[in-house]
């Protein structure tokens, strides 16, 4: 099965064309990405320190076209004998930015109308679930994916914990009431001025600062619920600044200091954000009996998360599928594996069906 893909509903533009094969007796999945392109647009964004709707609607249109021209181009095909072999368009349909959501379900529909293609709305957060089974040829053991599940979302706008009971089974136990781990990082980016995005350049200058300097709130830490809280974290980085900055005589006329405490602060409030991520998901493992540990979105991307993850899961014995890097972000391909894994023959799959909803969730 060939499914195109199309995700546009944050800042980044990117489709990607994904075979599938699935081997019954094995119970195995066969997985080549033929193409997968992705326009990043961060110049744009990065003077206003975020994203701007608009501003990103307007690029995805412009790169949308331009990037399935270069999709077709290296396929050196006519376009409608490459459209011949598309089996399934899929697109992201919520949750994100509607109007962005709205230029890749239109660009997606327009397709599916004019070369008479199923087409199917892709919830994104559930695309960064599966993520993690993804690399550029791969051949995925199903039976790996044991059940039930716990799928950890940490991105620029979520952090969720879900139980996932079966593929389409799903219920949210945790999700942030304030700001997402990935939005903290980007704001304490810019109160420290590291520049956008914010989670690599936090990651960058923390790798030479000690994360034990600043004493920061760990908030919900120890909650008898699954949900997080960042809003906090990162006005407790701001007062710690403010307080350097009634001595900042000292601070800015001697730059190393500056970058001395910069490090610190980024090392410390990664720490805090990663042991409050790590607390939570540990304790989600033992008391739902979690067999294997599904982890996507952005701030995956993360190494000491990353590493983190990887020694929970060996202490608590449970299956981590930690995604490739390439992965982590926002991309096509994920979309296309969700689009896989919920396929069924009888569902109507025409364009009309298809709806958008910004705020689409578990
Ligand atoms: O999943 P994603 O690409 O887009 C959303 O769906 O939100 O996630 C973007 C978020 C941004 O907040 C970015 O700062 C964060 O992921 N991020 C990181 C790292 N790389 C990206 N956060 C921490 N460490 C990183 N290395
Ligand atoms: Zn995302």
């Amino acid at each position: 099965m060939n499914i195109l893909a199309i995700e546009t509903s944050c800042d980044e533009t990117a489709i990607a064309l994904v075979e599938f094969c699935q081997k019954k007796q094995k119970n195995s999945l066969e997985i080549k990405i033929l193409a997968d392109k992705i326009a990043s647009q961060i110049e744009i964004h990065a003077p206003y320190g975020g994203v701007v709707p608009r501003l990103a609607a307007r690029e995805h249109i412009k790169n949308l076209s331009q990037i399935f021209k270069e999709i077709l181009k290296n396929n050196k095909e006519k376009t409608s004998d490459f459209m011949k072999k598309i089996d399934l368009v899929a697109v992201t349909s919520g949750p994100g930015l509607m109007p962005c959501l709205l230029t890749g379900t239109s660009f997606a529909k327009a397709l599916a109308y004019k070369y008479k293609i199923k087409i199917t709305g892709i919830n994104h957060l559930e695309a960064h679930l599966f993520s993690s089974l993804l690399s550029q040829s791969s051949t995925i053991n199903l039976q790996r994916l044991k059940f039930p599940a716990l799928g950890l979302i940490v991105s620029g706008g979520h952090t969720e914990l879900i139980l996932v009971k079966a593929i389409g089974e799903y219920e949210l136990i945790g999700e942030t009431l304030d700001d997402a781990a990935g939005e903290a990082f980007d704001k304490v980016a810019r109160l420290l001025e590291l520049g956008y995005p914010g989670g690599p350049a936090v990651e960058k200058v923390a790798k030479n600062g000690n994360e034990d300097k600043f004493k920061l709130p760990r908030p919900m830490i120890g909650s008898p619920d699954y949900n997080f809280s960042f809003s906090g974290l990162k006005t407790a980085v701001l007062y710690k600044i403010k307080d350097y900055q009634g001595k900042s005589k000292i601070v800015k006329e001697n730059q190393k200091l500056l970058n001395r405490i910069k490090a610190d602060m980024a090392a410390s409030f990664q720490k805090a954000v990663v042991e409050t991520l790590i607390k939570k998901t540990g304790k989600a493992i033992k008391e739902f009996n979690i067999k294997t540990l599904l982890v996507g979105g952005g701030v995956l991307a993360n190494n000491q998360l990353r590493e983190e993850l990887k020694i929970l899961s060996e202490r608590v014995k449970t299956n981590l599928i930690l995604p490739n890097k390439r992965y982590c972000g926002d991309n096509a391909a994920m979309i296309a594996l969700a689009a896989y894994l919920n396929y069924c023959q009888d569902k109507d799959y025409s364009w009309q069906e298809l709806k958008v909803n910004s705020n689409l969730g578990f």
